[in-house]
Order: C-alpha cells, then structure tokens, then sequence
C-alpha cells in the first residue's frame, strides 16, 4: 500500500524545517527558563486541558519562534497525514505490511474502524463480550475448578508488552477505592522472567485448585512464556491431573491454532489479531482479560473510555490544542536537537510506579531505530532513554545528577485527588499535600536553578559556592490528573502511545516493527543446544568465540549434568 511518506530518499534530516530547527537551537541555548517562565503571556500560551487532564509545557527551553518552527516541522513530516493514515488502517508497519490500530481496540461499539477494508470493531466487541461474560463466570464462581472450588487467584504468563502493560495498570488500579471493592478476595499476580525465581515468586502461597492461569503471547511461540506456561501446566497436573488444564488454564493470543496445540480448549482462548502490536496491547485481551478476573469488566471498561477519550482528542484536536503532539514535538526536539536523548518519568503517585517500566518499551523498543522506515541510515538518532521512578523515591536516588548533572528532560505527573487520602491531625498538610508539594517543587528547583549570587547572599562559604550551584535551564513537562481511577489511567496510558507514536512519525522511522530483539534470541537459541548437548551428552562447547567459550565451560562446571534419568522438579513454596 502506497505510504504517505516524502520520496524514498528523503530523510526528514534534509527537509529545510528541519535545517530551521537546528539553527534556531542557537538562539535558544542563549535564554535562560529563569527568564522564559518571567513571561506571563509565554507560560499562558504552554498551558493546556483536555477533558480533565492538565499540560503545562511552559518549562521547555522553547519559546513561540521553537512551537511554530516545530509545527512547520510536522507539516513536513505528513504528521496529519500520518496519524490519519493510521487511523484508517493503513498498513503503515511496513516491514510487517499491517495496520496499527491499537485504537480500535478501546472505540465504542459503533465506531467504524476498518483494516483491509474490513470494520474490526464488532470482532472487537465480540472479545470484549466474552471476556465479561467468562470473567463474571469466575468471579462469581459459576465456573469452578477441577475439584470444585472458587478459581479466586489469577497467574497471568507473559513477558514484554504481554506483561509491563497489564502490571502498570493492575498497579495503578490495586489502590484505586472502586477498583479495591471491586477485587476483594481475589489476586492477580504476574510471571514473565524465565528465572524459575519468578515462578516460584509467582505461585508462592497459592493453591492449583483455586487458581487460574492466563497464558498471554500474541504469538504463543516466545520462549520464556512457552516454558513458564509449561511449567505451571506441570504444576496445576502434578496436583489435579491433566484433565485440571481445561478448568484452569485459559490463553490469549492470535495465534489460535498454536494455543489448542499446547492443550487449552480454543473455547477458553480470547482472540486479538496482527494489528495490535506487543507493546500496544494491553487494551486488547492481554490486559482486558487479566484485569476483568481481578477487577470485573465494568472497571475495565471505563479504563478503555479513557484511553478512547485521549485517541478522539489525538485525531481531531488542532496540533496547538493536541497533548500527544506537543508532548512528542517537544520531547523530539530535546532529543534530537537540545541533545538531551534520556527521559526521565516521574509519576508523584505510588499507583504508577509500573509507569515508567511499561513506557521503557512503548518507547524504546517502538522508537529505537538506526533506519528510516524505507531502510535509509538515519545521519542523526531516533528513540530516547526512558527511565523512573516514582517521586519522592527518585528524589532521594538520581535527582542529583538530574539537578547538577546531565540535562535530563522530565515528566513530572500528579495527581490532584489521592486514591487513598490520609490526613493526621496536628500535622501541616495532608500526606497527598506533602507529595505534591514536592511535584510543584522540582521543576522548579530545575528550571530556575540556583545562582552564585544567590547563595553569597545566603552567606554560603565561597569554597562550597561552585558545589551548591544549581544551573538550572532543565526542561520538564508538568501533567496533572484530577484523580487515579480506571478510567484517568486509561487516559495516561493512550496519551504516552500517541506521543511515541508522534515522535516516530516525525523522524520518518517505523515505530510499530521491532527487529532488534531477534538477534539476541537467535544467539540464546544456539547456547540452549549447545547446554543441552554438553549437560547431556558431554559434548564439547563447538562454535562460539574465546570469551563464551571460556564462560560457558565455567558454568558447566559449576553445575552438575542433567541425571541419566530426568525428573521434573518444581519450585517449592517459599511461604512454607
Ligand atoms: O521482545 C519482543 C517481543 O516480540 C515484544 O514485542 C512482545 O511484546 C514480546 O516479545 C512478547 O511477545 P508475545 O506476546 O508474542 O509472547
């Protein structure tokens, strides 16, 4: 399908917007935001509210010549022309020829979205029905277990965007009050690292007979959640029997045939197709399952409201007006032209302390590429280094190097409501004020850094001046929720994948292909045979370099071979 993109040869580097942008970095590298946040109008014009969620931009070292220069950037880009394309089901993954419409996955029932000329959304709404109608079955304990109990636990196998994007939302609602009611009596644990540790961290303490296991992969040929579903297969018979599987083992995956092969009745598969990527799943069934068991679908449901609400706002809003175009216009031009390439996401709420995790590989996996997306070296660096933590923690871990050290953009996110209020009398302000008070704080102390002067002032001993020194000019974004229920969450997560999304579009490269990760998994596959010849047989390490061979002996050694007669052995309960 023809691709709305500039001749093949054209890098967005050579567009003259681009050249525009470069040389006004100059211009901005000699203002200071100490003097930018001075201008009232300026701070005015970066501020910006979307059916109740808050940007504030006003802290990027930008002024209105950087927002019209970047605007004329997109306009180059095709940005518009791009994001139509994707809403249309243009198969703008190229090097995979699929849609990317991850947005279909949250429209309403009578929104019309099509790939390959087809509506999705009633498949869509047919998965989704049948995630509510199973997951109320479990719930209330109409579906039961192999020797009749409640199935009140939940396992979900998966790793990548099977994983991180299920765990950040199962975190962010764990606290939420509606959300808590909602999962009374039950638990949703996950287990994606092949380390037998996560198995055994993630069955610890639970009972087969009361416990579901939701195996996750798009492609249910990944090899870390292959074994780990297989080994809590062997788990669940070792103590119900093999016909146990049917009650208490489901999947998710779209590959269907793959998942009845492993022994899971198709009946208990909930099905999403090749146009969700990974990473862009978890409003698929490899969140919307999990999260139903654990908090019922209708809590589900207003999570997905809120990420459709973001995905309406990202079509059609003016690009002045649109969070996830700013947001990744800004954030491209720290990176790419300030020369500041890490992120730093920093959520002052505990309930998003699984954000900046799953955003890692929105972003860096969707985003690190060395290629335009017709296959063309990039003469300058796509993707960002995304990292964090929750704030107050961060503060008191990496903040100094942010505050002294390398520039390093940040996402400061509050929260103004607390999902779980806690105020102690005599006490100046409540614990939520106190967070918070830090969140208003630090792009502050950043942006403003403090001076020499300042400090001699304060009567600072001139030899602990040039250690106190703050230089400030650090450029954060500012966005502030009016509260952490389902349905903001979904807003939060739909606003990150739109700006991703942005960032790629502009640099010209696929952000929906993900190459880079089969190298590494080629070369795993190759060690597997070669332990497995060598603890079996005794056959001699063949075919790696100096330095594996060397290390590979050693933990040979270390380890005594696989018995004559193998056992199957399983982790022990480390609650016992
Ligand atoms: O790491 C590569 C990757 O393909 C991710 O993109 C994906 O989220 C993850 O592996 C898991 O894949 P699957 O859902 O097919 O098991």
């Amino acid at each position: 399908m023809p691709r709305l993109q500039m001749a093949a040869s054209t890098l967005i580097c050579d567009t003259q917007p681009w050249k525009d942008l470069k040389a006004h970095v100059e211009d901005i590298k000699k203002m200071h935001l100490r003097d930018l946040m001075n201008d009232h109008e300026r701070c005015k014009s970066m501020m910006l509210e979307f059916d109740g969620v808050h940007l504030d931009y006003s802290r990027q070292c930008a002024n209105e010549h950087t927002m019209e220069k970047l605007f004329t950037l997109a306009e180059a880009a095709h940005l518009k022309q791009k994001i139509n394309s994707m809403f249309n089901g243009e198969h703008i993954n190229s090097t995979e020829d699929r849609s990317v419409l991850h947005v279909a996955l949250r429209a309403s029932r009578d929104e019309v979205i099509c790939s390959d000329g087809k509506n999705v959304v009633p498949e869509v709404w047919k998965v989704l029905d049948k995630i509510s109608d199973f997951s109320e079955k479990i719930r209330s304990g109409s579906w039961v277990g192999a020797t009749g109990k409640t199935l009140k636990d939940v396992i979900s196998v998966g790793i990548g965007g099977s994983f991180l994007g299920p765990l950040f939302v199962h975190t962010a609602l764990q606290t939420d009050p509606e959300a808590t009611k909602c999962a009374k009596g039950r638990q949703l644990r996950f287990l994606a690292n092949v380390d037998p540790i996560d198995v055994a961290r993630s069955i610890s303490g639970l009972n087969p007979e009361t416990t579901l296991v939701v195996v996750v992969s798009k492609t249910f040929t990944t090899a870390e959640t292959m074994l780990n579903a297989r080994t809590l297969r062997e788990w669940i018979t070792a103590a119900l029997g093999p016909q146990a599987v049917a009650k208490h083992m489901v999947a998710v995956s779209t590959n269907l045939t793959l998942v009845e092969k492993f022994g899971i009745d198709p009946n208990n598969a909930f099905a999403f197709w090749d146009w969700v990527g990974g990473r862009y799943s978890v409003c698929s069934a490899v969140g919307v399952l999990p999260l139903s068991l654990q908090y019922g679908f209708s809590v589900v449901e207003k999570f997905l409201k809120g990420a459709s609400s973001i995905d309406r706002h990202f079509h059609s809003a003016p690009f002045e007006k649109n969070i996830p175009v700013l947001l990744g216009l800004l954030s491209l031009w720290n990176a790419t032209f300030l020369g500041y390439p890490a992120r730093a996401i920093l959520p002052y709420s505990q309930a998003l302390e699984k954000l900046a995790s799953h955003i890692q590989q929105v972003s860096m996996e969707s985003n690190g590429k060395g290629v335009s997306i017709d296959g063309v070296p990039l003469p300058f660096e796509a993707g960002e280094v995304d990292f964090g933590e929750p704030g107050t923690n961060g503060q008191h871990s990496f903040y100094q190097l942010i505050h002294q050290g390398r520039t390093v953009p940040c996402d400061f996110i509050g929260v103004m409501k607390s999902q779980q209020p806690v105020y102690l009398k005599g006490e100046i302000v409540s614990n939520h004020d106190e967070l918070m008070s830090n969140f208003f704080a630090q792009p502050d102390a950043l942006a403003y850094g403090k001076t020499p002067e300042q400090l001699r002032s304060e009567k600072v001993p001139e030899h602990l001046i040039p250690h106190k020194t703050f230089s400030g000019n650090r450029p954060s974004f500012c966005l502030l929720l009016p509260f952490l229920n389902a349905y903001n969450v979904g807003q939060l997560l739909a606003i990150y994948e739109h700006r991703i999304a942005v960032e790629g579009f502009i640099w010209g490269i696929n952000s929906f292909d993900q190459w880079g990760v089969e190298l590494g998994k080629s070369l795993a596959s190759q060690v597997r045979k070669q332990l497995n010849a060598s603890r079996t047989k005794g056959e001699a390490i063949e075919g790696f370099n100096f330095s594996t061979t060397t290390m590979l002996t050693k933990y040979l050694e270390a380890k005594s071979p696989v018995p004559s007669d193998p056992v199957t052995i399983l982790p022990k309960d480390i609650t016992q």
